[in-house]
């Protein structure tokens, strides 16, 4: 697989309850950052050098990169062709908030290249989007969605398991109403709450809104029938999509593919180490002008042992799993509790052998965490 670039887009137009990304409210400081993504960019020529080759991936993800001047991405696009070059068939994603999906928008969106659209719907029901303080309502998340999908055909939607107050039946409607905009690709995520204290505050005080884990896994069941039933098989632990429409560049990060990742917070993979940017935009400003590197961690080289489980963990969670000869290779170099935790995975149904590959059952997803602990 061809590398991909990641670039983070640290802004929003306003925080969302729920979210643990780096991103701030407001754009202000968007042209000194710019320059300085450009800068960086252009500063990593030497890893273009050491042979990675082209890139058929790109992803804007944030923050929000719709809420920033279209051009802006642009400019990043044509830093990065020049640098590392870009395949002619490069699939180029940007994140999308439905509150900037006005048809001007979409079109300058698809004027600079993104050829596909990830927008963060979360839900389609509005007593649901309160709480999260998204400032759409579903009508309009519904109608920006529909305009995306003319515009771009390849759409992705996300939403969430858990938000307070949601019910199954009101899950199912914000799925339906997905389907029903056309979009062929679905990530839904677990709402996750720890890292956000006026959700930990609600649920101290109505814990009633809030589903156990057995109901999040029931209504996680209640997605993956539904959405295979709709033509969207599931290829990733929180990913359905239209065959032929799974996400390149996500992919990479599951089989161990090379991803440079550039601006604020940004992480990389060269293929054996990983490394990290600074997460404070105006260190990541300071630097790049400075004509310092913005990386702020570098990661040993780890053991081929540890990077092979790593690789096998992950590869687990795509839905073809992996082939059986990888998977015993690297069981036979576990201790005996590891290893008997994968043998106990099996019986218990978590983990089963189809066609010579090893790959988590359905169950297995649910419970994916107890099977990589084998790994950790
Ligand atoms: C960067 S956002 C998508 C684009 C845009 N910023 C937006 O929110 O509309 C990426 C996605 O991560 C998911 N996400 C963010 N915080 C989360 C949390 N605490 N728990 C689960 N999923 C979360 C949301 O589904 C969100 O759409
Ligand atoms: S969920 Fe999206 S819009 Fe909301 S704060 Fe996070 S990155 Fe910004």
């Amino acid at each position: 697989m061809k590398p991909g670039a990641y670039v983070h887009i640290p802004f929003c137009a306003h925080r969302c309850t729920y979210c643990s990304f780096v991103a701030l409210e407001g754009k202000r400081e968007e042209e000194d950052f710019f320059e300085g993504v450009g800068t960086e960019v252009r500063s990593r020529a030497s890893e273009a050098a050491g042979g990675l080759g082209a890139f058929d991936s790109v992803y804007f993800g944030g923050g929000t990169p719709s809420y920033v001047d279209p051009p802006r991405l642009g400019g990043v696009l044509g830093a990065l062709e020049e640098t590392f070059g870009l395949s002619p068939d490069t699939e180029i994603t940007a994140e999308a908030n439905p509150d900037d999906l006005d048809p001007g928008r979409l079109l300058a969106l698809r004027a600079i290249g993104i050829n596909r659209l990830s927008i963060g719907v979360q839900s389609l029901v509005d007593a649901e989007l309160a709480p999260l303080e998204r400032r759409h309502d579903a009508a309009s998340a519904r109608r920006a969605v529909g305009e995306a999908v003319r515009v771009f055909g390849n759409v992705s939607a996300d939403l969430m398991i858990g938000i307070p107050g949601q019910t199954r039946e009101s899950l199912l409607l914000s799925v339906e109403g997905l389907l029903a905009a056309g979009v062929s690709h679905v990530s839904v995520y677990l709402l996750e709450i720890e890292k956000a204290p006026r959700l930990v505050a609600l649920k101290r005080e109505r814990p009633g809104l809030f589903a156990d884990d057995d109901e999040l896994a029931e209504r996680w069941l209640l997605v993956d029938d539904r959405l295979g039933a709709a033509g969207f098989p599931r290829y990733e632990i929180s990913n359905w999509a239209r065959p032929g429409r799974e996400s390149r560049h996500n992919l990479k990060y599951w089989t161990l593919t090379p991803v440079l990742g550039f601006g604020v917070a940004a992480h990389s993979f060269d293929g054996l180490r990983r490394t990290a940017n600074t997460g404070m935009l105006a260190e990541y400003v300071r630097r790049t002008r400075a004509g310092e590197s913005p990386r702020v961690f570098e990661e040993e080289k780890p053991e081929d042992s540890l990077r092979r489980k790593e690789g096998l963990m992950m590869g687990l969670r795509v839905s073809g799993g992996v082939p059986s000869s990888t998977f015993e290779e690297i069981r036979k170099t576990l201790t005996d509790a590891p290893s008997r935790r994968l043998e106990d995975a099996f019986d218990a149904g978590l983990l089963e052998t189809v066609s010579g590959r090893v790959r988590l059952t359905r169950r297995g997803v649910l419970l994916s965490n107890e099977v990589f602990q084998a790994f950790l």
